[in-house]
């Protein structure tokens, strides 16, 4: 199973601070290191936080596969193709939304996403869809020329009971099966967490899980005490 680390929110606690650092793209170098398999990040259209410059030293610097996660805005569909990521994962963007709240509808966009995929190729880009584990949506996804799914987990994150839990999990293991039989390269993501990833960690047929806030958010904690130590040291 292949992890692909999300770096927004190193770019959030820059911007809390309107500052200069941190900057995503050291954090990208040590998940690197530390065994990332690819590094993700959204090029919001509100830039709230990657900015336009992160994502040109971003792929500079990422020697896995960098993975833009973007709208398809006109505008940021030429940004990627003139950076070029490895990979771009076409997901939904509402503005007043704190992050991407479900997959793309690519039944109802099906005319634009389809193009949308095309130019991306054509800029010599794989294309990754992030879809609900919907049947409907898996037959689109394939329709527009996608080689790649993203199975959006937030609704099994979310479940309340182990009742629930138990029923996302199913829908995202028959999707996960059904779009793998189609062909379709499969990934999943969103609000996994280290209590709840491994059970979609053994859906044989997701390649690799993309996961940022329960990083950042540990990596926050576990660092403190070095942190600490090296100011003590300084003082
Ligand atoms: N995959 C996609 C398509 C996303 O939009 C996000 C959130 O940016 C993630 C994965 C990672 O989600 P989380 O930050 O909850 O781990």
């Amino acid at each position: 199973m292949l992890l692909g680390i999300n770096v927004d929110h190193i770019a959030t606690i820059r911007q809390i601070r309107k500052a200069q650092v941190p900057e995503p793209a050291f954090a990208a170098v040590i998940a690197e290191a530390a065994g990332a398999d690819s590094i993700v990040a959204h090029l919001r259209e509100d830039r709230r936080h990657i900015n336009d410059r992160d994502v040109s030293i971003l792929r500079e610097v990422v020697k896995t596969r960098f993975n833009l996660e973007m709208s398809i805005a006109k505008d940021i569909v030429d940004i990627a193709c003139s950076v070029k990521p490895d990979q771009a994962t076409l997901v939904p963007e509402k503005r007043r939304e704190v992050t991407t709240e479900g997959g793309l509808d690519v039944a109802a966009g099906f005319r634009r996403i389809k193009n949308t995929v095309k130019i991306l190729e054509g800029a010599g880009i794989e294309v990754s869809l992030f879809i609900d584990p919907e049947k409907k949506q898996i037959d689109f996804a394939r329709k527009t020329g996608a080689g790649i799914i993203e199975l959006h987990t937030g609704r099994f994150a979310d479940a309340k009971n182990q009742k629930q839990s138990d029923r996302c999990l199913a829908g995202l293991s028959a999707a996960a099966r059904y779009a793998g039989e189609m062909g379709l390269k499969v990934s999943a993501g969103h609000g996994l967490n280290y209590y709840n990833v491994s059970r979609v960690a053994g859906i044989r047929e997701i390649e690799e899980l993309n996961i940022g806030y329960s990083i950042i958010c540990r990596a926050a904690l576990v660092g403190i005490a070095a942190a600490v130590k090296e100011m003590k040291a300084l003082i």
